[in-house]
């Protein structure tokens, strides 16, 4: 029985890679929905990207909820920097044919999940915790029916992408994050830790354009486009491709390095605002909280990635 998944995502480039993973992965994956949320581009444009991606994999079938336009306490942060002014510069898409779902993305969460079996879903964030957070809030006995939630965000080694000490999406909405963190639901959480160990680099990415159906090229110029920035950021020979390692986790969990540990949310000091304090060492007694993954096996990755991505239309 493939593993019933909610997909929720600021698209951007390296989320719709993820949600074409997903969708490449029938036998181990049923994606649900995707819901959005405000994050590298404003909820608008992640709302559009959102039903382009569905499409461009072939599944109008997949229902786009929108959800928040901005953090809980926060003003919007975006991105515009990295993924261009529509977050999915890059490939020509056509304009989406399915609308959006008429519910908020919310209710949307709040509903699907009171109505589901325990640990029958499991949530996949690829951008703020915004929704999620939301939701726990609105509809807190929801929290024990979600199997897990596996989220892209945080950062420990590697520190932070969007300030000295934080990563982009637990920055945006630290407030959400910490709610997520103290909710109770098993979290795995893959840092820039894990992905920056996921590099594209120039011959992984020709791979993937060579597969030459439109899902292959569509990714190949959208990751040739947000690389840019982050190849002149870093100086490594390929930029990391982040939010794909959430799905990635759910099919081949063989391929990380993890360990349990207690992850804390910084949400008052100014200068480290959005930073996933991580009980690495076991150094506190504070509760193991989170699967945090540290490493992967890049090749395995990157070739069990392209070898799905052939598979989409
Ligand atoms: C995260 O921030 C966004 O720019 C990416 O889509 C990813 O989810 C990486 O810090
Ligand atoms: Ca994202």
């Amino acid at each position: 029985m493939p593993r019933k998944i909610i997909i929720d995502t600021d698209p951007g480039q390296d989320d719709a890679v993820a949600i074409l993973l997903a969708l490449a992965s029938p036998a181990e994956l049923e994606v649900l929905s995707v819901v959005t949320v405000a994050g590298n581009v404003p909820l608008a444009h992640t709302s559009v990207n959102g039903r382009k991606i569905v499409e461009l994999a072939g599944r109008p079938d997949i229902p786009v909820y929108a959800g928040c336009e901005r953090p809980m306490r926060r003003h919007l942060i975006t991105a515009e920097h990295v993924h261009g002014k529509t977050g999915l510069d890059g490939p020509e898409l056509p304009e989406p044919t399915i609308p959006l779902q008429a519910q908020h993305g919310v209710d949307y969460l709040v509903d699907t999940i009171r109505a589901s079996e325990p640990g029958e879903i499991t949530l996949c964030t690829l951008g703020p915790l915004t929704n999620v957070a939301m939701a726990l809030i609105k509809a807190p006995e929801i929290a024990p029916k979600i199997r897990e939630i596996v989220m892209m965000g945080g950062a420990y080694f590697e520190v932070g992408n969007i300030t000295p000490a934080a990563e982009f999406n637990t920055y945006v909405d630290a407030e959400a994050a910490d709610v997520v963190l103290r909710s109770g639901v098993p979290v795995t959480m893959a840092p820039l830790d894990v992905t920056h160990r996921a590099l594209c680099n120039d011959i992984r990415l020709e791979r993937i354009r060579a597969l030459g159906n439109k899902a292959g090229n569509a990714v190949a110029a959208m990751l040739g486009f947000s690389e840019r920035f982050d190849l002149k950021k870093y100086g490594w020979d390929g930029a990391p491709l982040h939010d794909p390692c959430v799905i990635a986790w759910l099919l081949w969990p063989e391929i990380f390095v993890h360990r349990k540990i207690n992850v804390t949310m910084e949400i008052s000091s100014p200068l480290t605002y959005g930073m996933t304090v991580a009980d690495w060492w076991h150094v506190t007694d504070r509760p193991h909280n989170v699967t945090f993954l540290r490493d992967l096996d890049s090749d395995l990755f990157y070739e069990r990635l392209t070898a799905r991505l052939a598979t989409l239309p």
